[in-house]
């Protein structure tokens, strides 16, 4: 049998519980039908745009993530550093996003690859990094990003607990920098932690500092939680992308793994900036739908990470089968604009086939624009690239995000976005 990915960490004995639960025997799925999307076949591109796009973020917001909080008052690129890097394949640039709002400031480092050798503006792949920037190349140029060790987070338990120079390169084959820029692609990245800590209690270094009181934000109406702080930072990112004049602004693609997938869902809903959303691995409150009894649930999200999701969210722990809403509702939002869902075979808990049918429900969407989604019903088998302007891609293999998964990544979006 396939074990949690976490299970080999010691959890809290009710946390445990939840996982041992979990329903992983497709024969023990009950009956399901993912709840019909709240638009008929016959609106138009327009009032999807203006009237049904806006009430897919809302019903998401308001059953789910929360809000997104709005701009800051002023936000400022300060350049960090700038030179060569990969042996003159690549611009590297680091600049610091400084984000300032009712006397409050939060910086997030975001570090840039551009392409040096190029004809005219480019586009950019940007994803929030886990381990810190550092971490995800082992470029000696890139400042090292000396992240707070907090003794039970998530990122530092998978760290070792290192927190040193010798993490350089440990996540570098998330990033593939250099294949993706031999593709032709910018790429870039900022440490979640920048925005958000994850972490419960993270209130003095996000930038929930920066829209709320304390009090606010301890009290039982939590307005929203990290996913929507994570999805803040990737606007911000944008903002500081578009500024940079090799890139071109409308070639933006985020993408994210696992929590993150989660996010880059999100935002990609939220952000119309964004051009191509990616999401890989993202499970429950991502891509996986709800209604489908298999996998992790609600109750482990809730419990295991609280400040993912506003207070609110309470109200759906155990009812995951009851929602009035699912997943698809999330990803429809991303139309007409593209979205690429992927998967590993192995990473059961996250439901690859529950994904896969909540993409292929949402491709409804892409219909009222003329354009065809996954044009898929049947799941294809690892390896093989499908769809049209909603890529999947399934993945021998567990909980990541790879080489192979940039290889058929860049062979979706050059196709589709060049
Ligand atoms: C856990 C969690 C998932 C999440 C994943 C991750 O497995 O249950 O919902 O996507 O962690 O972020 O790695």
């Amino acid at each position: 049998m396939t074990k949690h990915q976490f299970e080999a960490e010691k959890f809290p004995p009710e946390i445990q519980e939840i996982a041992d639960r979990m329903n992983i025997e497709p024969d023990r799925i009950p009956p399901y039908q993912l709840p019909e999307l709240p638009f008929s076949d016959t609106v138009s591109a327009d009032e999807f745009l203006g009237r049904v796009r806006p009430e897919l973020v809302r019903i998401m917001a308001d059953n789910m993530y929360g809000p997104i909080p709005p701009h800051c008052d002023e936000l400022v690129f300060r350049p960090r550093s700038e030179g060569m890097a990969f042996d003159g394949l690549a611009v590297r640039r680091e600049i610091d996003i400084v984000c300032r709002h009712r006397g409050q400031e939060q910086v997030l480092h975001l570090l840039l690859y551009i392409p040096a050798n190029r004809s005219g503006k480019v586009p950019v792949f940007f994803g929030l990094n886990f381990k810190g920037n550092h971490a995800c190349t082992d470029d000696p140029g890139v400042t090292f990003h000396p992240f707070v060790r907090y003794p039970d987070s998530w990122t530092v338990r998978f760290n070792d607990n290192r927190a040193g120079e010798d993490a350089r390169g440990i996540a570098k084959n998330g990033w593939c920098f250099e294949k993706v820029l031999r593709a032709g692609f910018a790429s870039a990245t900022i440490m979640f932690h920048d925005i958000c800590p994850d972490r419960q209690n993270s209130f003095d270094r996000s930038i929930m500092r920066l829209f709320y009181d304390r009090s606010e934000w301890e009290s039982p109406n939590r307005p929203f939680g990290a996913i929507s702080a994570w999805a803040w930072g990737i606007s911000r990112a944008i903002d500081c992308l578009e500024a940079q004049e090799e890139i071109d602004r409308t070639k933006i693609i985020v993408h994210g793994h696992s929590r993150l997938g989660k996010t880059a869902l999100w935002a990609g809903a939220n952000d119309t900036r964004i051009a191509l959303t990616v999401s890989n691995g993202s499970g429950t409150c991502g891509a996986k739908p709800a209604c489908r009894y298999y996998g992790e649930n609600f109750e482990w999200i809730r419990l295991w990470n609280p400040h993912w999701l506003p207070e609110s969210f309470r109200r759906w722990v155990g009812k995951d089968r009851e929602i009035p809403f699912d997943q698809h509702f999330l990803m429809a939002a991303v139309a007409p604009r593209l979205l690429y869902v992927s998967d590993g075979t192995d990473d059961v808990y996250a439901d690859p086939p529950g994904s896969f049918e909540a993409a292929s429900a949402a491709s409804r969407a892409w219909k009222i624009f003329g354009k065809t989604g996954l044009g898929e019903t049947v799941m294809p088998p690892p390896g093989q690239l499908i769809g049209d302007q909603v890529g999947y891609y399934l993945r021998k293999g567990g909980h990541a995000f790879n080489p192979e998964n940039w290889d058929a990544l860049i062979r979706f979006t050059s196709a589709k976005l060049k």
